[in-house]
């Protein structure tokens, strides 16, 4: 038998996991004759050395289900909790990956995962990475799998909202997951035609939102549904962040940059109810009844689609090409029909949001969706 190489599944779960590890573990085994062994519970697994040898059949049946078979977590490998600390742990997990002689590291994650990979890579890990999460935010790379399960999930909720929306004359707001970024709330606002799609790279006025909901009214249209991402802010709340933001950056002593981190965790605490502050606003400026729809983890469970099945069984296998090339420190990115090696340092620090020049920005726009402000309007 060849070479082992370790695998972990870390941050948010996302449709498409087990169909990632599946096609490591067989491609490894199929075409280099190399093993796998998955950490369980992300890095968290990989400190603890809690292991699973990935081969024969627990690798069976695994193509079409939710979930992670290894399990995740978002515990960061510079950052551990450990009893009521927080410590760095990075030096247990290089003993652990030299006590298993693994070749490379494989990290399966989103933004935050991309970053501890990096870490690890520094630490003098060989770490390839998959870009995996519903929020299709991962830098560098086309498109992220679990994005494309989650978006026909959260379209057909929307779809399901519709009618009952239409029966009782009511405004729906049904809120979809993205806390940075509005793929999935602008791309499941399209599939579905919502009359209102507020996403967090276009801070939204609700004064316009509730003209645009009285405009279909005066049409014939006494329903609306209003997609927003659970991120999306009113003009005057981004703002707010924006300064704090700021604040943070500019803050010199560890005192001052303290406080602002609490102010900062009171404003991310204070906006998890964005969404119904959105409805009751909406009910008093059009006298409308509203009702709210959070569609939260459903967006992330169950039974890949047929396309994310695919891009992760592509992209595992890539991922082990990759590695039998000895290509390290990378992701393993999505380019149009292709798969490309990008290099870490290329990934982390960044965001791939939603351009405001983006085809389906435009699209929304010009098939009369309101976007909250006057964009194109
Ligand atoms: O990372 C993807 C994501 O689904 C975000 O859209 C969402 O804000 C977050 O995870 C929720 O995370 P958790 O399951 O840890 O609450």
């Amino acid at each position: 038998m060849g070479k082992c190489i370790g695998v972990l599944t870390a941050g948010g779960d996302s449709p498409g996991l087990n169909a990632a590890i599946r096609a490591i573990g067989k491609g490894a085994l199929n075409a280099y004759d190399m093993r796998v062994i998955g950490f369980r519970d992300g890095f968290r697994g990989l400190m603890e050395n809690r292991t699973v040898l990935l081969e024969g059949e627990i690798l069976s049946g695994i193509l079409t289900l939710g979930g992670t078979i290894l399990g995740t977590s978002r515990d960061k490998p510079h950052k551990m909790p450990i009893g009521s600390k927080m410590q760095d742990m990075t030096e247990v997990m290089i003993d652990n990956y030299h006590r298993h002689n693994l070749e490379a590291l494989i990290c399966i994650g989103g933004g935050g995962t991309q970053k501890n990979a990096y870490r690890m890579a520094q630490a003098g890990m060989n770490v390839v990475t998959l870009p995996k999460t519903i929020d299709n935010d991962v830098a560098m790379t086309d498109i992220t799998f679990g994005f494309d399960t989650a978006l026909s999930i959260a379209t057909e909720a929307i779809d399901r909202l519709h009618s009952t929306a239409h029966s009782h004359h009511r405004i729906i707001v049904v809120e979809i997951m993205g806390h940075n970024s509005g793929w999935l709330g602008l791309g499941a606002g399209l599939a579905s035609g919502a009359d209102v799609i507020l996403i967090p790279e276009i801070p939204y006025d609700v004064k316009q939102v509730a003209d645009a909901i009285r405009r279909r009214r005066h049409r014939g249209k006494n329903f609306s549904i209003v997609a927003i991402s659970e991120g999306a802010l009113s003009q005057e709340d981004a703002k707010e962040l924006a300064q704090l933001q700021e604040l943070k950056q500019a803050a010199k002593d560890e005192k001052k940059q303290k406080k602002i981190i609490t102010a900062l965790d009171a404003f991310r605490v204070n906006h998890t109810s964005n969404t119904l502050r959105l409805s009751s606003q909406l009910e008093a400026l059009t006298g409308l009844e509203s009702r709210v729809t959070i569609l939260g983890h459903v967006q992330r469970g169950g039974t890949p689609s047929a396309a994310d099945r695919i891009l992760a069984t592509r992209l595992g296998t890539a991922c082990v090409a990759a590695i039998d090339d000895r290509q390290f420190g990378c992701m393993v990115a999505v380019k149009g029909e292709s798969t490309e090696l990008v290099q870490l340092a290329e990934v982390v620090g960044k965001r791939k949001v939603v351009p405001l020049d983006h085809p389906w920005v435009r699209a929304a726009l010009e098939t009369g969706a309101c976007l909250g402000n006057q964009l194109g309007v």
